[in-house]
Order: structure tokens, then C-alpha cells, then sequence
């Protein structure tokens, strides 16, 4: 909008319809000079005055966002912008087609009110980052919002406002698709990133170029779905609702998210898209969020499924009550608020308020004033400078699980001949991921073009798939790449998950890789050359049997357009691996959920008294096994646990120092460690400091990630890293619901993987 001091609002006086009618073609609400009851001047709020003359039926269309993604789209879409019945689309994504729409809404409309166009934009418009898991691996915020911020501008530089972006469900279950689509298992992590990935995507100022609208969802606790089966109800303890799925979206309002979309599913017997408590309650009373709630697709008339409501105009009444704003692809909302009004169960000015979150937005972002795209304004798609954050991000996303021998990384010099195998080795569709709608395969490079383009002339690359498609059950091509492998100094063997196996409704109940691949590695191992597996995929898989058949894990995600040359930059050690795990690895399905931020248990594992199943003597008497915490087949430990991700350095912490053994309130802890680069490589090492509230009024998880950061080193190389830490970063929602900390005693880590690290304690004064 444009701002304006009250004197220059003089200026820009209008009252009379004359002036009205001209500013329909201007399209800016501007600041309003009126006379209060005392005859004394006063300012009106642009968006008040618009409201002021809205019909219902108008306000009603500004709550009701439309899918548009039919080609050509439908007259009654067209119809409806032109009388002002729909205040936002979805799944419109190309200049011209969402300018003439913008046309309609702002020529043929009676209100000329600019159109708000939405589109899941998740890791990437056309150029497409990593999942956003893979992302989450990088622990960079800096990239991650760098990312983001080019998603906006491509995405904006094509007429989208909005995206659907970030989500930050907290994801313990690797079963479920769409953990591919989150940050991960850690409400730290995930509240950094998300807030990064807000920034990049908002900018600073939401009128600025190529800023587009933010939208953390799934308010509030999808990632808990029961055995991670998509859409599922969720139970979740009020004090884990607080302290994990919550805390992410308490920071990103705090980093300023204009918008939420609330939840599928049910939580504790009321579904998120009905549940004022944490809409209204928690999300606008107690945290102060202003900004705009949609509903998630369809989820207001999926109330009456849940079993909450009995028809659309009970589904209508929960929503808005609960304060959802906008309905996403739904009509509930466009059929019953006005008789609601009638009959009194919603008030007309709750729903101005509702209207003024959606028309505050639309000003905000410039739309009354610029409500046409101009893609000649923008770079163009798929730039230089979009494909070199794309590679770096790949290559920050890429965790190294496995390196015996060394034998990464590969020495170019050494190596005469690779052989390049498996289904995911050149499926430039599946390496972008899932949530692709604007990606072109196309732009994207996969390995062995990466590896081939590399290497011309210089190291011959034997290709074959060993499969069709990464579910594929027949032999028929083990046999070439078997011959392959066989002919070649070293395989490379390009494992995994086809895009489609993740996502929303992709969940999977066996997590191991599926089809023949795992038979295929191990023909391939069994020919005793060095095997080096790279593992493109949506989520965390079990990997437990496949592990003993490679020498080297190379962990890629799903790694997007450039994932191809970010690999083999990574495995010929032109870059080194520096990511880390942002999700617990499972030995077994039957370990889910496992997640390093557990509560403790009153007999936590205890590894001298763990018999293992093979151990167990026949007819043994059941105190004579271990009385702890775990699986008799799969002990307590994952496969891989959070942080974890090995260099092509060595790391060693030493000299752990804490500036004090207490604090007080106000005091901030200084902690310092040294990090040594011991190996004969450079690389990265991300230090990590965790810690343990000992005793509290509620239990606390064993571990909570506080602080990180990544030094890169040099052989021999050392580097002095510190922290801080005040009573802030040790506050929690306690037994009586208030959020702060507690005197008392906490254990420290500095770590390079949650599991291990230099310890020490110290104590937090009342
Ligand atoms: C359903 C998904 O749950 C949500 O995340 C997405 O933004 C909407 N569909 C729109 O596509």
C-alpha cells in the first residue's frame, strides 16, 4: 500500500461515489479523511472502508479460495470473479493466464478487489531444490532461505502470491509421505528453518519484488498420525503438543508468517480445521497472530466425514467460529455463512474481520496498486543464479552414512572406468521429488549426465539401470549390470525411491527399499569390487540389510534439478559432505516412532543388562533378561541417529569449557569447545549442543538441541567454537501451562550426532 501521512491524505480525500468509482480503476484503497461525532478529522482504515461497502455476497467471496487448475477454466470460475464471489484461486501458475484473470477480478468486478492466486510452491517453482527434508539436512538456514527466496521469484515472476509453504510438522514417522515435505523430527531445527524459509519467501517487505505470501501448515500436529498412515487421527499429549508440534509455528509467527493453514486431521477428537482452542486460542490470543488461517483442502466439508459435523452448514459454523478465514476448495462456507448470519450463529462483524485479514493481505502485497504480473521485471526461469544455489543446496542436503576404506572420495587420477547402476541413476523425474507441479524434467541433470558430461574422454562410464523403475521385481537386466560392475574399477549404484513413493497420501508400511533393489546391491557387492550406493529418496528408509552390501552410503533425498552434479561434485571430493541428519534412521519398522528427543522411561536402556535374542538361553527365566527399555531383536539404538553424518575430515571435540558452573536468570552461559580436524581430508564438521533439564516439573526429553554451528578445516586444522546459552533457551511449557524455565540442574553435550558428545552440567539459578 501505499503509505500515507495524514497530510498527504488531504490530498487523497475521498467520500464522494465519484471518487469511489474512479479509485475502482485506480485499485488502491487508500487512506480515508473522515469527520468523527465530534466533527474532528480522523484517518479511516483503507481496508474498513472497502469492507463498508461490500455486499455480503462480496465479503462471502473473499473468504473462498477456487481450485483453477482446469484448462480452459470453467465460465462459472470466470463468472464468479466477475461478481465478485471468489476472493483467491489455486493451481493457476503462468503470467498470462493469471493476468487475465487479474483482469476480470479488477476490470469487471463491481470493487475492482485484486485477486490473491495461490500454488504449492514447496521446494521450488521451476527450479527445484531439494526436498525440503534434504533441505533440513543441510542445517543452513542461510541457504535455505536463499532457496526459498528463489522460489518466490520464480514463482512470482509467473503471477503467484501464496504459497503453501513452510510446512513444519513435526515428523517422527518415516512412514508417512509427507515427512519428505517437513524439517524433520526436531522443533528446533524445524522452527529455524521454517522461519528461514518465511524469509526468504516474504522478504522483508511483502510489497517488495518478487515477495510472496508464507504459509506454515499443518496447524497443528498432521506429523502425528497414527503408524504414519496419511490423514489419521492424532493424539497428542497436551504438554507434547506444547513443547514439540507446537514450538515451530510459536517461531515462525515470531519471524512474521502472514499465513497458516490448519490441519487435516483430528486431534484428540477435534478435527484442527474445527479447533478453536488452538486457532483462536493459542495461535491469535496468545501468541498475537494477525495474519490470514485457510483451511486445507476440502477440510471444512471433511468435518462432516470426521464425524464432528452432520452437514455443510454446521462444518461452515466450527470453521469460522474456530477462526479459519479463508475455505480452500471447498463451498461450505460460500453456501451457509449468510444464512448463519441469519440465523445468528455468526456475526456480520466477525466475518469484516475474517474479510480485512484476507483484503490486508492483498494490500500488503501491492496488489491494489500492481495487480498484474510483469515477468519481464523478473529473471528469467532456471537462471544461472537459480542453478547454483540449486547445486549448493543439493550438495549441503547430501549426508555421507557409510565410507569404509576410505573409498570415497574417488580419485579421478585413479580411476580408469566406473560403472553407473540403478533405477534412480537417470530419472530426472524422480530425483525433483514429490510436490513438483512447475519442475521440468528436462532442466533437470541427473548422475549419469553429471558423471558423463564430467568425465568425457577421460573415465569410461558403464551404465546400466539393473532395473526399470526403483519397484521393479524382475531380473531381466541384473545381468547387464552385473557386467557392467564387473568391467569397471568401482560401482556406483543409484538406489531408492521413485518421487511417487512419498508425498501426501504416499505413505508406506515397509520403509525398506522396494522392488529387487536390495538383491541387486548385493549381486553387485558380491563381486568384491569397492560399491559405493547413493540412496535418492523421500523419507528415511531402513537400510539394515543393505548396509553390509555397500562400503560407502551416500544419502541424497530426493536432491532436485541439480542433484546430478551434486553428487558427483561430492563423490570425486570436489565438494565435501558436510549434511546431518534432521530425522532418526530406524532399524526396523517395528522400532517407529524413534526419535532422539524421547522422554527417558524410569529403566532407560541399559546396555549391560540388554540380551539380545540370539543370546537368549532356551528356557530362560524372564528376570534373567535386561528389565530396560528395549526391542529384544533391535536393542535401543537406531540405525542412524539425529545428527549424524560423517566428512571426508575426521573430528575430534576437546577442552569442553563452560564459563561457569551457574546462572542466574538473567546470565548467559558460555560455552566453548575446540574442534580438530584429525583426518587427511578438508572438511565440514557441524558441532552441535545439546541439553538436559535434569529434574523439572514435567519430564523432560533426554536430549533438546539448543545450538549449532559448521566449521570447514583443514588436516590438522583447528577451530575454537562457542556458544551461548541463556534461561531462555532452557524454558519449556511447565506443569501449570506457563512457559519458562526452572532452577535447577541440566546436563550440556557438544556433539557431532545426538547420541554421543563431551559433557558437562551446570546449574540454572532461581
Ligand atoms: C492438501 C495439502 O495437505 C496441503 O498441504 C496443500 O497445500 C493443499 N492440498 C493445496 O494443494
Amino acid at each position: 500500500m501505499r503509505r500515507s501521512t495524514p497530510g498527504a491524505a488531504c490530498l487523497i480525500l475521498f467520500l464522494s461515489e465519484t471518487f469511489l468509482h474512479e479509485r475502482r480503476h485506480m485499485n488502491t484503497p487508500s487512506l480515508t479523511l473522515t469527520a468523527n461525532s465530534a466533527g474532528r478529522p480522523v484517518l479511516e482504515d483503507p481496508v474498513d472502508v472497502l469492507v463498508s461497502k461490500m455486499t455480503l455476497e462480496e465479503k462471502i467471496g473473499q473468504l473462498q479460495q477456487v481450485d483453477a487448475s482446469a484448462d480452459p477454466l470453467p465460465d462459472d470460475l470466470i463468472e464468479g470473479v466477475r461478481a465478485g464471489r471468489i476472493g483467491s484461486v489455486i493451481n493457476l501458475a503462468d503470467t498470462d493466464g493469471c493476468n487475465r484473470l487479474q483482469r476480470v477480478a479488477v476490470v469487471e468486478s463491481r470493487l475492482s478487489i485484486p485477486l490473491l492466486m495461490g500454488r504449492d510452491v514447496i521446494h521450488g517453482f521451476r527450479t527445484i531444490f531439494p526436498i525440503p527434508l534434504g533441505q533440513a539436512a543441510s542445517w543452513n538456514p542461510d541457504l535455505v532461505r536463499e532457496a526459498a527466496r528463489i522460489a518466490a521469484l520464480e514463482a512470482r515472476s509467473q503471477g503467484v502470491h501464496w504459497t503453501f509453504a513452510p510446512m513444519i510438522d513435526i515428523s517422527r514417522d518415516p512412514r508417512w509421505g509427507r515427512i519428505a515435505e517437513s524439517l524433520g523430527e526436531d522443533p528446533f531445527l524445524t522452527g529455524l528453518l521454517g522461519s528461514a524459509m518465511v524469509e526468504g519467501f516474504q522478504t522483508e517487505n511483502l510489497s517488495g519484488h518478487g515477495a510472496i505470501l508464507a504459509c506454515a501448515k499443518h496447524f497443528v500436529g498432521y506429523g502425528a498420525s497414527e503408524s504414519g498412515r496419511d490423514y489419521s487421527a492424532t493424539n497428542i499429549p497436551a504438554n507434547e503438543l506444547r513443547n514439540i508440534y507446537l514450538e515451530p509455528f510459536r517461531k515462525v509467527v515470531e519471524a512474521g508468517v502472514a499465513t497458516l493453514m490448519t490441519s487435516f486431521s483430528d486431534l484428540d477428537g477435534i478435527p484442527a480445521t474445527a479447533n478453536g482452542a488452538l486457532v483462536n486460542g493459542v495461535l491469535r490470543q496468545e501468541w498475537g497472530f494477525g495474519g490470514l488461517v485457510v483451511s486445507d483442502w476440502n477440510a471444512v466439508n471433511e468435518l462432516i466425514v470426521h464425524g464432528l459435523c452432520e452437514d455443510p452448514r454446521s462444518a461452515a459454523a466450527e470453521a469460522v467460529l474456530a477462526g479459519v478465514d479463508m475455505e480452500m476448495a471447498g463451498d461450505a462456507y460460500a453456501r451457509n455463512i449468510a444464512r448463519l448470519i441469519d440465523e445468528r450463529v455468526l456475526s456480520m462483524s466477525l466475518i469484516d474481520t475474517m474479510v480485512s485479514r484476507v483484503l490486508r493481505l492483498k494490500q500488503k502485497l501491492g496488489l491494489f496498486e500492481r495487480p498484474y504480473t510483469d515477468s519481464a521485471a523478473f529473471a528469467p526461469l532456471v537462471s544461472d543464479n537459480a542453478l547454483g544455489v540449486a547445486f549448493q543446496a543439493a550438495v549441503e542436503s547430501l549426508v555421507l552414512l557409510k565410507n569404509d576404506g576410505p573409498v570415497l572420495p574417488l580419485r579421478a587420477a585413479d580411476i580408469s572406468s566406473i560403472a553407473v547402476i540403478g533405477p534412480l541413476a537417470d530419472a530426472p523425474h524422480e530425483q525433483m521429488g514429490t510436490w513438483v507441479f512447475d519442475g521440468q524434467k528436462s532442466d533437470t541433470v541427473t548422475p549419469l549426465q553429471a558423471l558423463r558430461q564430467q568425465f568425457s574422454g577421460k573415465i569410461d562410464v558403464n551404465y546400466a539401470p539393473g532395473l526399470e523403475t526403483s519397484r521393479s521385481r524382475s531380473y531381466h537386466l541384473f545381468e547387464a549390470a552385473l557386467e557392467a560392475a564387473k568391467k569397471s574399477d568401482v560401482a556406483l549404484v543409484f538406489l531408492g525411491e521413485e518421487s511417487i513413493l512419498s508425498g501426501e497420501a504416499h505413505s508406506r508400511a515397509d520403509i525398506t527399499l522396494p522392488g529387487a533393489q536390495s538383491e541387486l546391491l548385493a549381486q553387485i557387492k558380491a563381486l568384491g569390487k569397492p560399491v559405493v550406493t547413493v540412496v535418492l529418496a523421500g523419507r528415511p528408509l531402513v537400510l539394515t540389510e543393505n548396509l553390509p552390501h555397500t562400503d560407502s552410503l551416500l544419502y541424497a533425498w530426493h536432491p532436485g534439478t541439480m542433484g546430478g552434479p551434486a553428487i558427483a561434485a561430492v563423490l570425486f571430493g570436489d565438494q565435501s559432505p558436510r549434511g546431518k541428519l534432521p530425522a532418526t534412521f530406524p532399524k526396523s519398522v517395528g522400532q517407529i516412532p524413534i526419535y532422539y528427543n524421547h522422554k527417558n522411561t524410569g529403566r532407560p536402556p541399559n546396555p549391560s543388562d540388554m540380551i539380545l535374542i540370539d543370546d537368549i538361553e532356551v528356557g530362560a527365566r524372564q528376570t534373567s533378561l535386561g528389565m530396560s527399555a528395549f526391542y529384544l531383536d533391535d536393542g535401543s539404538d537406531p540405525l542412524f541417529p539425529f545428527g549424524f553424518g560423517l566428512s571426508y575430515g575426521e573430528f575430534e571435540l576437546s577442552n569442553l569449557e563452560l564459563s561457569r558452573p551457574a546462572i542466574g536468570l538473567r546470565d548467559r552461559l558460555k560455552v566453548k569447545v575446540t574442534v580438530k580436524n584429525t583426518g587427511a581430508n578438508f572438511g565440514f564438521e557441524t558441532v552441535q549442543l545439546y541439553i538436559r533439564d535434569i529434574a523439572a516439573s514435567l519430564t523432560r526429553p533426554v536430549k533438546e538441541l539448543k545450538a549449532f554451528r559448521r566449521v570447514g578445516l583443514e588436516p590438522g586444522q583447528t577451530e575454537l567454537v562457542e556458544f551461548e546459552l541463556g534461561a531462555d533457551d532452557l524454558s519449556f511449557y511447565r506443569r501449570d501451562g506457563s512457559f519458562g524455565s526452572e532452577p535447577g540442574k541440566f546436563c550440556l553435550w557438544v556433539a557431532t550426532q545426538s547420541d554421543a558428545g563431551l559433557q558437562a552440567e551446570f546449574t540454572l539459578g532461581a
